[in-house]
């Protein structure tokens, strides 16, 4: 933190709650009612809430800065974080058969009033505990909607290609952790306000949708100097090396929508992986390698060089690929896939079951063309990769990422005008 910083944080004393009578989010809202939220943090909201807001001009100091605003959704970009919640929920049974487009712009303007509270580190409006969602906390969070929405009924144009993640093989999909209509990736430094986070915005669209999953998972993203480093999974592997790197031309390609209503937005594939650690663990430290293409203690490829270097699939040793055939690197590397690339981003989950625990990743991918990009890229793995033995999906789902939103603008305008 600079001295500048240390000027503008304020008194440790948390915020004040709200003044003047509590009001119900519930009644503040009003989905079938006028009353307008989001546009402008609290702006139009009765002045009980203007006055746990505005009163407390907060803003993100701490850390990275995530500004809730911009052409994309911050948290697609926002450096790994520590916490993060993956929400998916369900239209109410009645909200789904409405299909009413105005209910669904009143509903998107909540959650953007919400996201710009928590992102800029003060309670939502009408939050009755808004210490939990202090500054500091780096929250983002990040709304997709699912397949729903781009059926006749609701009649909103789908981003290109954005299909079914079609059955895999090796896949033991669960109903309980696929599927969903909207969801929420909620990213903080800490599970606590994470959590609170969560809470608040499935309270606060409970007019509307109903939670169906909720995956929780963890990154460390620090190394021991406390600067940032990629972090890594539980299989030990440094896990992310190759990706795209945010601001560059290769991230804007791969990830972001160009054109249409959609322009700005990507796609996001959520695959809950369990990951066999008992049987992972018993192999040899070469076998763990081979198995990947990269170097167990600091994630250069098995041909040389640094962490961030490409892999050489062409180098041989005895005859043989030094970065093994049925590899995970060599299969998803995109010199085999036709120059297909993803944005991964996932999180380790740990959770504890009647037999014991339950270990894996909440894999998460973001691309700007879903059957163009990752669904070819999963079918290369299913086919064949030797991670196959140690890992499988138990979850999917995918969604449409709306593009971000400017103050004053709210998630979704492009797409649904100024319904
Ligand atoms: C639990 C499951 C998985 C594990 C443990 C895992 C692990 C890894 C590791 C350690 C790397 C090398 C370091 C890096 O570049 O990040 C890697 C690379 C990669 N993985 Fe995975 N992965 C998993 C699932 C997937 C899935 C489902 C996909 C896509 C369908 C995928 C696509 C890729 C891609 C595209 C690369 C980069 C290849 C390159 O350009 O070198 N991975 N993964």
């Amino acid at each position: 933190m600079t001295e500048q910083d240390l000027d503008r944080t304020p008194p440790s004393t948390s915020p004040r709650p709200p003044a003047g009578p509590a009001v119900g989010r519930r009644g503040l809202i009003g989905y079938v009612g006028s009353a307008v939220v989001g546009a402008g943090v609290g702006a139009a909201t009765g002045a009980a809430v203007a006055s746990a807001t505005a009163s407390d001009e907060v803003v993100q100091r701490v850390g990275e800065t995530l500004s809730p605003y911009g052409r994309h959704q911050a948290g697609v970009t926002a450096p790994m974080q520590a916490c993060s919640e993956t929400v998916a929920l369900d239209l109410l049974p009645a909200v789904a058969r409405a299909a009413d487009r105005d209910a669904l712009a009143r509903m998107l303007r909540v959650l953007t009033g919400d996201i710009e509270a928590f992102m800029l580190g003060r309670g939502a409006p009408g939050d009755p505990t808004p210490w939990l969602s202090s500054a500091g906390a780096d929250v983002a969070v990040t709304l997709g909607l699912g397949h729903t929405f781009f059926t006749d009924a609701w009649g909103l144009p789908a981003p290109g290609g954005f299909e079914p993640v079609p059955p895999m093989e090796h896949d033991r999909l669960q109903e309980r952790w696929s599927g969903g209509d909207l969801v929420l990736v909620v990213g903080g430094r800490d599970a606590t306000t994470v959590g609170h986070v969560v809470r608040r915005l499935v309270a606060d669209v409970a007019p509307f949708a109903t939670l169906r999953w909720r995956q929780q998972g963890s990154w460390n993203g620090f190394g021991a100097d406390g600067g940032r480093v990629t972090g890594r999974n539980l299989f030990g592997q440094v896990d992310g090396s190759a990706n795209p790197a945010p601001g560059t031309d290769l991230f804007d390609r791969t990830v972001w929508i160009n054109g249409g209503a959609w322009q700005h937005g990507t796609t996001l594939v959520v695959r809950r992986i369990r990951m066999d650690l008992p049987t992972w663990d018993g192999l040899t430290r070469a076998e763990q390698e081979q198995s990947v293409g990269r170097d167990l203690a600091t994630g250069a490829p098995l041909t040389g060089g640094a962490e961030l270097d490409d892999v050489d699939l062409q180098a041989r040793r005895d005859g043989a690929y030094v970065v093994a055939a049925g590899s995970h690197v060599r299969r998803s590397h995109p010199d085999l896939n036709g120059g297909r690339r993803i944005f991964r981003k996932g999180a380790n989950y740990e959770v504890l079951t009647e037999e014991g625990s339950e270990a894996g990743l909440v894999f998460a991918s973001y691309q700007a063309n879903l059957s163009g990009q990752f669904t070819p890229l999963q079918q290369a793995i299913d086919a064949e990769d030797l991670l196959n033995e140690w890992t499988t999906a138990i979850g999917s789902a995918e969604f449409a990422v709306l593009p971000g939103f400017e103050k004053g603008g709210w998630l979704g305008q492009s797409l649904l005008g100024d319904s």
